[in-house]
């Protein structure tokens, strides 16, 4: 079949009262992606020539989603006739008047659903002429989904929703996926003849199945053996479980292609990152977004990476990275804060309870210990001593700091921005530096140093301090 015979349409109107929530239930996230991005790059990957998301609840929030990373979809807007199958019709008003085919609808909080799972469905409706097909999974707990009843010989008969069943139907153990495929011309003449009278008097784009039936046209309910496929996100507990299930599928799909992970339960990754060959993961860590591992790399235990980027060979230890370049073979943590425009040359070192802000740091360059580097850039095979703040922000703007290469900065300094300091220049500990350093120099500013004789017996007599001193004097 064509693909110009092709269309899907993907509901995403509800607003999902069960999630208790002022975020629409479709753009809850689930590993990376609201769960409507699970949906939409499904419907995408059909190669279909209309994608019809259906909005209504917070419509302008999930269309400027939509419009932003799936700009080919068309979006129908529902009005305010309730239910799957008022949906469904608002949507199929946006095909072409000339439209004819199969039309797939899935539901915008059904994340797991695989686009092989659809290809399949499509082909049995196909081959076999159906005018409707519907994929069904059995499943031990039903509660929620609506049942596929069939009569005595097990032929499809209809699909009666939970809050509609009678106490023999909700036994049934075979549960509506959510899932469909429509002939054009069905669905055309069933919407409309959709009625309300049901317990949540709403339109149920499941009751198409009946009127199929009536029509004398032949359905199928297909079952998948996967039940996640078709698990549905009404509420916070069913978006845990099948977030956990997502994570556990991305986690294997990884270590499968190389990457060990100590502890796959307590090791998140979003389905937008990418990992290298020989990448080790250890307990505790979540990946985000854009970030992506090189080969050989180490993260974790207890990182937190969002759109960072590890080179190979690098190690990141119990910290918390967002918009980062970690370069080749460098080191960062335990306990760092790299933020927005930090970028880590080969073999640099970021160390314990370091922050850092867009700063550039060379190749080789470390700052070790209990820093501050803010708005800076810092040349090759550097070293900043350790406790060393970069005063960016004078209370109304920020400024820069540039420090050149070899450069030796003693512990304890305050760089007050702008300011610059040339390479091979050292800096004393504890030294203020508001003037530029040339090449080659030592700065300090440190006032000499004075001790007042037995201050501390003349100031504190009779304190332990006093009494230790005596002691040590008269030796
Ligand atoms: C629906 C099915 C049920 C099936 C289950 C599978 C109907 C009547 N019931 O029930 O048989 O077992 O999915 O997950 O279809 N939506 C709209 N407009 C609306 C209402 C809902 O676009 O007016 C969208 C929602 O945003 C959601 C999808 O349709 O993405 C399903 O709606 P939901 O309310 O979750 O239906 P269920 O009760 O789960
Ligand atoms: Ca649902």
């Amino acid at each position: 079949m064509s693909e110009k015979h092709l269309g899907v349409i993907v509901l995403a109107a509800g607003e999902g009262t069960r999630m208790k929530s002022s975020t629409p239930k479709v753009m809850h996230e689930l590993a990376g992606l609201p769960l409507l991005g699970h949906a939409l790059s499904t419907a995408h990957s059909l190669g279909a020539a209309h994608v019809v998301p259906v909005v209504r609840f917070e419509r302008d929030q999930i269309a400027s989603y939509i419009q932003d990373f799936y700009p080919t979809s068309v979006i129908a807007d529902q009005d305010e006739v309730p239910g799957t199958g008022r949906a469904a019709e608002c949507a199929l008003a946006k095909f072409p008047a000339d439209f004819e085919g199969a039309i797939v609808v899935t539901s915008g909080d059904v994340p797991l659903l695989e686009v092989a799972t659809i290809e399949a469905l499509l082909e049995a409706h196909l081959d076999g002429g159906y005018a409707a097909s519907v994929l069904s999974t059995y499943t031990e707990d039903p509660t929620g989904y609506g049942r596929i009843v069939r009569d005595e010989v097990g032929t499809f008969a209809r699909i009666v929703e939970h809050k509609d069943a009678n106490e023999a139907e909700l036994e049934i153990d075979e549960v509506n996926g959510g899932v469909y495929v429509f002939d054009s011309t069905l669905l055309r003449t069933a919407l409309s003849k959709l009625d309300q009278a049901n317990a949540q008097g709403e339109k149920y784009l499941t009751d198409v199945i009946g009127i199929a039936l009536e029509q004398g046209l032949t359905v199928q309910a297909l079952s998948v053996e996967d039940q996640w496929q078709v698990a549905g996100i009404n509420d916070r507990v069913q978006l845990a479980e099948v977030s956990a299930e997502l994570n556990a599928r991305i986690c294997e799909a990884w270590m499968r292609a190389g990457v060990t992970i100590v502890d796959p339960p307590s090791t998140w990754i979003d389905v937008t990152v990418q990992l290298a060959r020989d990448v080790t993961i250890w307990p505790s860590t979540i990946l985000k977004g854009l970030t992506s591992v090189g080969e050989g790399a180490t993260v974790g235990p207890e990182v937190m990476a969002i759109d960072v980027e590890i080179g190979a060979g690098a190690s990141i230890i119990k910290s918390h990275a967002v918009g980062s370049k970690i370069g080749e073979k460098a080191s960062v943590g335990p306990f760092a804060y790299l933020r927005l425009g930090t970028d880590l040359g080969v073999d640099g070192k970021i160390g314990a309870f370091v922050e850092t802000k867009n700063a550039k740091i060379g190749a080789g360059s470390k700052v070790p210990h209990l820093s501050y580097v803010g708005d800076a850039e810092i040349g090759v095979a550097t070293n900043i001593g350790a406790g060393t703040i970069f005063a960016n922000y004078d209370g109304i703007n920020k400024h820069h700091t540039v420090i050149g290469s070899h450069v030796r900065t003693g512990s304890h300094n305050v760089f007050v921005a702008p300011i610059t300091i040339g390479d091979g220049a050292y800096t004393a500990a504890g030294t203020a530096i508001r003037k530029d350093v040339e090449p080659g120099e030592l700065a300090m500013n440190v006032a000499p140093q004075r001790n007042l004789a037995d201050w501390v017996l003349e100031h504190r007599p009779g304190s332990e301090a006093a009494k230790a001193a005596e002691a040590s004097k008269s030796k």
